[in-house]
């Protein structure tokens, strides 16, 4: 984990409140793996502003154009509050606070083959932000991706175009139909699992609380295992504020993990589904 001062290189207005950053940092780009976050500083640092660093999915790795080697992050940020609203409003030369690559991403370990055929990856909205790197590590694993993406109206559907150019399979769906099939994101992902009832399936999943919780339900009906990127209010993002924990059901380590820590990406068998995190 590193802490660097990183330039902004571009802001991408993607619409419906949604905005691709892109920052330079080859040091920290080099070490990250797919479901990892940064902890970026909204504003820059001019003379103690109080906001508290914000946590980010890395989206992407910025490659160099002519050598391919990592030269930054890509990050979907979309705007919630005070300090999404000023860091979208950043300009490219300004320089942030960032700390990371933290946590704990998916778990991809090489002989993951033998064990699982198929993934279904399932996002809502602003979910899908940690899905790209995991597709693509999971096709170099010779692992097929299917990409279930859901939002309340095809402007929350961002980003597709980075799926598509990988030429996996995606179902899109929106409550209001306009893109893609009508409804929950779940309710395809059901119809997928119940025509395909392969053990070899793992589901991969992150978005709003009930979604996610959707999945995990789906995963302990259909035998399957299930992994969720959380998320949870981040003080320090450094294990030190117990500020993000997360209920859980195991019955070994912390009953409390901490996101920041022991996440964001966890079984969904060890979360309590039942206590959202605040
Ligand atoms: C591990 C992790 C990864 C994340 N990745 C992304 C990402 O890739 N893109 C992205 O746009 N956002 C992501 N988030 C959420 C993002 O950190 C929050 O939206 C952001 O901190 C809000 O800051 P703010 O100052 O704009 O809003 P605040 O003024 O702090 O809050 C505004 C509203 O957003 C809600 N909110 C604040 N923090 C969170 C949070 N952590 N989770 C859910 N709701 C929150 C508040 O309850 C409030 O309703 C992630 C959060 C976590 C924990
Ligand atoms: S954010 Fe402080 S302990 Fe996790």
């Amino acid at each position: 984990m590193l802490d660097r001062k990183v330039k902004i290189k571009e802001i991408r207005d993607l619409g419906a409140g949604n905005h691709l950053l892109v920052i330079t940092s080859p040091e920290q780009a080099r070490l990250v793996r797919p479901g990892q976050f940064v902890m970026l500083k909204c504003v820059e640092d001019t003379g103690g502003n109080p906001l508290l660093r914000r946590p980010f999915t890395i989206f992407n790795i910025h490659r160099n154009a002519r050598s391919g080697k990592p030269a930054g992050l890509e990050l979907l940020v979309k705007e919630a509050g005070a300090g999404t609203r000023r860091l979208v409003m950043a300009r490219p030369g300004q320089v942030l606070d960032c700390l990371g690559p933290q946590g704990q991403g998916f778990h991809l370990p090489p002989d993951l083959s033998s064990r699982v055929a198929t993934a279904c990856l399932v996002a809502g909205g602003v979910g899908i932000a940690p899905l790209l790197l995991l597709a693509e590590s999971l096709l170099a694993l010779r692992i097929r991706p299917i990409l279930f993406y859901g939002g309340a109206t095809a402007a929350d559907l961002v980003l597709r175009e980075s799926f598509e150019r990988l030429g996996i399979d995606i179902i899109y769906c929106t409550e209001d139909a306009s893109h893609g099939e009508r409804g929950l994101v779940t309710g395809p992902l059901e119809q997928f699992l119940r025509i395909h009832p392969r053990k070899d399936t793992r589901l991969y999943a992150c978005g709003p609380w009930g979604m996610m919780r959707g999945v995990h339900e789906l995963a302990v009906g259909y035998e399957l295992q299930c992994e969720v990127s959380l998320e949870a209010r981040m003080g320090c993002g450094l294990g030190a504020c117990l500020g993000c924990v997360v209920a859980s059901e195991a019955s070994e380590g912390r009953s409390y993990p901490l996101v920041c820590q022991d996440g964001p990406v966890m079984n969904s068998r060890l979360v309590r589904w039942d206590i959202a995190p605040i």
